[in-house]
């Protein structure tokens, strides 16, 4: 195992990247993983390629091959100030999209089409009309959780970053916001505004519950509680403070909690974690299995072959990129992206 660079190493610019992971990564299985990191590396200056992880992807993705990484937010927003000719969005679907609407004379690529959500999946655009004709002239709110063809039937979208800031922009009395339920009730709490939901879930989120806070809390005292806003209510309510990936993340770095738990998806807490040795990590999580479907494999093969490339509708992408745009212009604290990698 070649875990520090020396000369015979045939991955030695890997190898100088396995001490950001080795908390997490036993060094046995590093060679494994180090080939498919030199490889991409090669490949991203071959290809003018840059690769935007979201803040699920696992560590050996996240602290080595990533150029940026961030929430949906920060991702949306990095997006469009990329330079390079290719994008490989180490993420969901969604995400995806989203980089070709604001990208939309690059190439994007994503590593595996089967990364879906189950918030995505849970609306159609026939849906979006259907409550439009319901509700008339109540404007709708789409989660960048959606769609293209989603975002391209409403009037904006938001993030979970951005969402009430992005709700009280509107200055209206009611507004509908799609498809996550528990994000338009926890919302809801924070704001005056009306929310109308539709009842889409997160399948990771939606299985954390308010008991299972009073367990953590009664096993290891002084935790403090972090939940995604894609949580059940009771669960946020429950909690010590809920925000969004980057909220989440950004609070350890602030706050320093001697202990934490963070309840969203596992390979945060990996990620989060190595960069703060000082904090204790208590470790109840749940897998997104569409964000582990991305892989070092996968984004190497994507590079490879160029595949699997989104397109998008022209037209339709016009009116889908309106939304993201008009959520981008609403003026919210930044959610950091990280430059990670100066490969
Ligand atoms: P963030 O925007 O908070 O990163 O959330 C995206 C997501 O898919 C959470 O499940
Ligand atoms: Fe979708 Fe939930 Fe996975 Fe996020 S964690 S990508 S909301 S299924």
């Amino acid at each position: 195992m070649a875990a520090t660079p020396h000369a015979a190493s045939r991955t030695p610019r890997a190898d100088a990247l396995y001490s950001r992971v080795r908390s997490v990564i036993p060094a046995m299985e590093w060679p494994v993983f180090a080939e498919d990191i030199e490889a991409i590396l090669d490949l991203k200056r071959q290809r003018d390629a840059v690769i935007l992880a979201h803040n699920y992807q696992t560590p050996e993705i996240f602290h080595t091959v990533a150029d940026i990484t961030g929430d949906s937010l920060a991702l949306a927003r990095e997006a469009m100030r990329v330079d390079a000719k290719v994008i490989v969005l180490a993420g969901v679907h969604f995400m995806a999209e989203t980089a070709k609407l604001l990208n939309p004379e690059k190439t994007v690529l994503i590593p595996d089409t089967r990364a879906g959500c189950s918030l995505a999946s849970s609306i159609t655009a026939a849906d979006v009309r259907l409550m439009k004709a319901r509700h008339p002239g109540v404007p709708v709110i789409a989660y960048v959780n959606t769609s293209a063809d989603v975002k391209a039937e409403v009037d904006i979208c938001c993030t979970s970053g951005n969402a009430r800031a992005i709700v009280e922009s509107l200055g209206v009395p009611e507004v509908i916001m799609l498809p996550d339920e528990y994000l338009a009730q926890n919302v809801a709490r924070e704001t005056h505004v009306r929310i109308i939901a539709w009842a889409g879930h997160c399948e990771v989120h939606e299985r954390f519950t308010a008991r299972e806070i009073a367990d953590l809390r009664a096993a290891h005292p002084g935790v403090t509680v972090l939940a995604h806003p894609e949580c059940p209510p009771e669960v946020v309510a429950a909690a010590d403070f809920a925000g969004s990936t980057a909220a989440m993340s950004d609070y350890v770095t602030t706050q320093h909690p001697a202990r934490v738990v963070l309840l969203t998806e596992c390979s945060m807490s990996d990620n989060v974690a190595l960069a703060h040795p000082g904090t204790e990590f208590i470790r109840p999580c749940n897998l997104c299995p569409h964000m582990k479907r991305i892989t070092l494999g996968n984004i190497r093969t994507a590079l490879e072959t160029m595949t699997h490339e989104v397109t998008i509708d022209p037209a339709l992408a016009a009116r889908a990129r309106a939304s993201v745009e008009r959520m981008l212009a609403v003026p919210v604290p930044r959610a950091p992206a990280r430059p990670v990698l100066a490969a």
